[in-house]
């Protein structure tokens, strides 16, 4: 029954994109090459603006492509999956002739993929992979397993274990970490985990780091949707259940500056951090202009710095080649099996950031201003 509507929906969207491009190649993807790109567009579609980094990749996105004289449709979904389904639909029958798509739930598009194919449209997976779907054709993000590698590293270093370069550090431990993890439904939140974890195992089979919460399975320690309120209210419940004998924590290992946000208040509520108590090691991602505020004021520790801007470029260097008909250059096509196939990916590189890096990592290359930095809101 779910197929044969998919098929009917499938055929629907075809009929009309080919009405809408009047049997051109403009409108609806495939046969582009040598059209004026005024007459070609495409359709962006990420997840939610409560995060500033969708908000950074979709600017970067949609001016990059602009700029090359495309139409851009782009479009939020409020991280609500039908909202998001529905805007990739409406793109198809608009004619889209590429879909750049940053799914909220990695798993829910399938039946949008296969209108998109029936359409002879690319579909470029940014920066999240979808996933169970054979109509995925290229995927742009960062290396997502060492993201996890570099907060575990970022963890230890706070915690004295290590030094910056890797050595061993000064301190011995035991000390009393706990884990967070992201959406399940995010394949990275997988990837960064896997990472971490790995880099963890060696402390916590010698007991160097102990989870006093005894959490430490992905299911137990992933927010839904990334939700930095959810996440304050389970380090609340890991306060209250496992550290109300006087112990402390020390770390946290959290994979999104918006769940450090939540849990370094769940802390400061707490105690830590005030009155000359210490905050404990809390790591974090995506540079976000309030969390490296925090870094700057010695409160977070670290973020993993992501150039949204290098992915944008990414993504618009792909969708150029699938509109002249060529394919889009890899430099990974082993590693994002989506449960169907391995997906040719472009993968950039990850950077920690600790205070001492903020300058030259984030205010240097333009990604955040200096006043931005002091003041912790990003400017119009
Ligand atoms: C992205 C991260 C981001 C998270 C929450 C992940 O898919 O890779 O950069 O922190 O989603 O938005």
């Amino acid at each position: 029954m779910r197929s044969r509507v998919l098929i009917a929906l499938g055929s629907a969207v075809l009929a009309l994109s080919m009405t809408a491009c009047g049997g051109e190649g403009a409108g609806g993807g495939g046969d582009t090459a040598g059209e004026d790109p005024a007459d070609l567009s495409i359709g962006v579609s990420m997840p939610t603006q409560t995060s500033e980094r969708w908000i950074a990749d979709g600017t970067s996105v949609k001016e990059k492509l602009e700029a090359k004289g495309y139409q851009v449709d782009l479009q939020y979904a409020g991280d609500d999956i039908p909202t998001q389904s529905q805007q990739i639909d409406q793109m198809i029958t608009q004619g889209a002739d590429v879909l750049i798509v940053a799914a909220i739930d990695g798993t829910a598009l399938s039946g949008q993929l296969q209108a998109a194919a029936s359409a002879n449209i690319p579909v470029i997976s940014y920066d999240r992979l979808i996933r169970d779907s054979p109509n995925v054709d290229f995927y742009v993000s960062f290396d997502n397993y060492k993201v996890g590698v570099a907060q575990a590293e970022a963890l230890l270093v706070g915690l004295g274990l290590r030094n910056a370069d890797g050595s061993k550090g000064a301190a011995n431990g035991p000390f009393n970490v706990e884990l967070f993890a992201g959406s399940l439904d995010d394949n990275n939140a997988h990837f960064f985990f896997d990472g971490a974890m790995d880099t963890l195992e060696p402390f916590l089979d010698d007991g160097t780091l102990l989870v006093k919460s005894g959490q430490t399975d992905i299911e137990q320690v992933a927010i839904l949707r990334w939700q930095q309120e959810t996440a304050q209210r389970r380090m609340e419940d890991l306060l209250t259940s496992s550290y109300n004998d006087g112990s402390q924590v020390d770390g946290v290992l959290s994979p999104y500056d918006g769940l450090s946000r939540g849990i370094i208040t769940a802390l400061q509520n707490a105690g830590y951090g005030r009155s000359g108590a210490d905050m404990a090691v809390v790591t974090g991602q995506d540079a976000e202009v309030a969390s490296v505020k925090l870094i700057n004021d010695g409160v977070q520790h670290s973020t993993v710095f992501k150039d949204t801007r290098l992915l944008a470029e990414q993504a618009v260097l792909a969708a150029e080649a699938f509109l002249e008909d060529t394919e889009p250059q890899a430099n990974d096509t082993t590693t994002y099996e989506n449960g169907v196939k391995v997906v040719p990916s472009y993968l950039l590189p990850v950077q920690t950031v600790y205070k001492e890096d903020i300058q030259t990592a984030l205010i240097d290359s333009g990604y955040l201003t200096a006043e931005e930095v002091a003041s912790g809101q990003a400017e119009g």
